[in-house]
């Protein structure tokens, strides 16, 4: 039997915007073993003179993450970020309420900019608008922003850090809008205390780029009335406004509805980008607020609560193929969306909720590993407005969508393109035609691709490379056309120059 076929028409002319790097970031909570026994772990063979384990460290490099959120998450809410620097030994060993765990405060943010510098990651920082005041907030801006001659930034020179670490991105709270939250306030509270807390903070250092507490997803009941009421309230002083999101297939066992969330994806992008032009026009601001998409993956349910212990094994399953397709298309919708979303960054980097999980020796890359990192990899410059005809099927939950996912850049300094496509069919292959609609490139130089027939399969420690990218052969682009088919259940990242 014949393939079914499909063509992408790609225009180097026809652009969404410049891509951002920021879309490739990561996130680390003190959340079960995230930081302890993730990136933080003295007693592990591979740690490095500073407890950073070496061996995660290439991992991240690997994956070219660019920003690094911290240190919350639901965390942050109930954390005063003064027990964390100084003398290690004077840190005080807190009950944290956010995941029910014991803090030390062995890794802070001192420790959490050396681990930034190692990794070639900008820091993003979270202040805590539950708890905490916006005094607190300001001060850590000081702490961290301020040259010394001042209380805050000579406690910095004191604890051994005499030059300013310089944090440019910093988040105005976690999740504001969430009955979970500590310290939770209804959106008009949250909106006052951002706008007066952005205030002071940039008042410390104007450079600075702030990001809003928007909806904690797409489900909550003040959706989208938080973010409008927030982002009026703070237009002004604010660069970015979070949304959040975690998906899994877990209890509905619906794939193919699960292989077309980039659908629930896009909608909420969309209805956020018009909540910005409504503020905006509402406003009468010649300001622009960008999406920071600062938490986003696959969350399968798993154990929360760390029962008053150190380091507990929370939230630590297993991710599968489906779920590497799910990743694929959430990044395809960064590039896709990236003229408003300039911010990304995945929940979390290791341990927790993650495509990395370590033991004391050992590391392990999960399915959707691989997908971020060639995604990461490949897409700069320009992202294409692609033209996608393919066949279509059924789902329960969005109708009829198409086959095909796919996302394209071009970078204009290197020629370099890049096209991400996801076959969500789990039974058929699609023969895709490339075609180049201005001027082609040569050649098809890399073809990476990540394929099974079982959307279940999981990398394990006894089976680590289940799934994970083959390299195929790339060729000559003929009349402005490349073919290539795509099996069943696969991503592919075509690269061509
Ligand atoms: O990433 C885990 C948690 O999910 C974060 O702490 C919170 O912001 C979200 O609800």
């Amino acid at each position: 039997m014949s393939p079914l076929s499909a063509q992408v028409y790609l225009d180097t002319h026809r652009t969404v915007g410049a891509i951002s790097p920021l879309l490739f970031g990561g996130f680390a909570e003190h959340m079960g073993r995230c930081i302890y026994e993730g990136i933080y772990d003295p007693a592990s063979p591979h740690a490095d003179e500073d407890g950073l384990r070496t061996d995660v460290m290439a991992a991240l490099r690997e994956l070219g993450y660019t920003v690094i959120r911290y240190p919350g998450g639901n965390f942050l809410s109930g954390y005063n970020w003064l027990d964390g620097v100084g003398p290690k030994e004077q840190r005080p060993r807190r009950r944290e309420l956010a995941w029910f765990s014991i803090e030390t405060n062995q890794f802070g943010t001192d420790e959490f900019m050396t681990f930034c510098r190692k990794v070639g990651a900008a820091p993003m920082l979270g202040v805590n608008l539950g708890t905490g005041t916006i005094d607190s907030a300001a001060a850590l801006v000081e702490y961290c922003n301020a040259p010394t001659g001042t209380y805050y930034a000579d406690l910095r020179a004191a604890n051994g850090r005499a030059e300013p670490h310089n944090v440019k991105y910093w988040c105005l709270g976690n999740e504001m809008d969430g009955p979970w939250q500590i310290g939770h306030l209804d959106m008009h509270e949250y909106a006052s205390k951002a706008r007066e807390a952005a205030k002071l903070m940039r008042w410390h250092d104007p450079t600075i780029e702030t990001v809003l507490c928007g909806s904690s997803n797409d489900r909550m009941a003040t959706f989208p009335e938080w973010d409008r009421v927030a982002l009026e309230t703070c237009w002004e002083h604010v660069n970015y406004l979070s949304i959040h999101m975690y998906v899994s297939n877990h209890h509905d066992q619906d794939t193919p509805s699960y292989l077309a969330l980039a659908r629930r994806f896009e909608d909420f992008v969309d209805t956020m980008a018009a909540t910005l032009r409504y503020v905006k026009a509402k406003n009468r601001s010649q300001h622009d607020v960008y999406l920071s998409w600062d938490e986003w993956q696959v969350w399968h349910p798993g154990e929360t609560s760390g029962r008053w212990t150190e380091a507990p094994h929370l939230a630590e399953v297993g991710y599968n193929l489906e779920d590497a397709l799910v990743v694929a298309q959430w990044l395809n919708v960064f590039l896709r969306k990236c003229d408003v979303v300039k911010v990304a960054c995945m929940a979390q980097i290791v341990n927790i909720i993650s495509w990395l999980h370590t033991t004391r020796e050992g590391l392990l890359k999960h399915t959707s590993y691989y997908p971020f990192m060639l995604v990461s990899n490949h897409a700069r410059g320009n992202s294409l407005d692609v033209l996608v005809k393919a066949p279509r099927y059924e789902t329960k939950q969005f109708g009829a969508m198409p086959l095909l996912d796919v996302a394209a850049s071009h970078d204009p300094e290197t020629g370099k393109q890049s096209v991400f496509i996801v076959n969500r069919s789990q039974t058929e292959s699609v023969a895709t035609e490339l075609v180049w609609q201005d001027a082609a490139p040569a050649r098809v130089t890399a073809i990476h691709q990540i394929a099974g027939t079982d959307v279940k399969a999981e990398n394990t420690f006894e089976q680590p490379e289940r799934i994970v990218p083959a390299q195929l052969a790339g060729g000559p682009i003929v009349d402005h056309r490349y073919t290539l088919v795509l099996p069943p259940l696969s991503f592919t990242t075509v690269a061509a120059a």
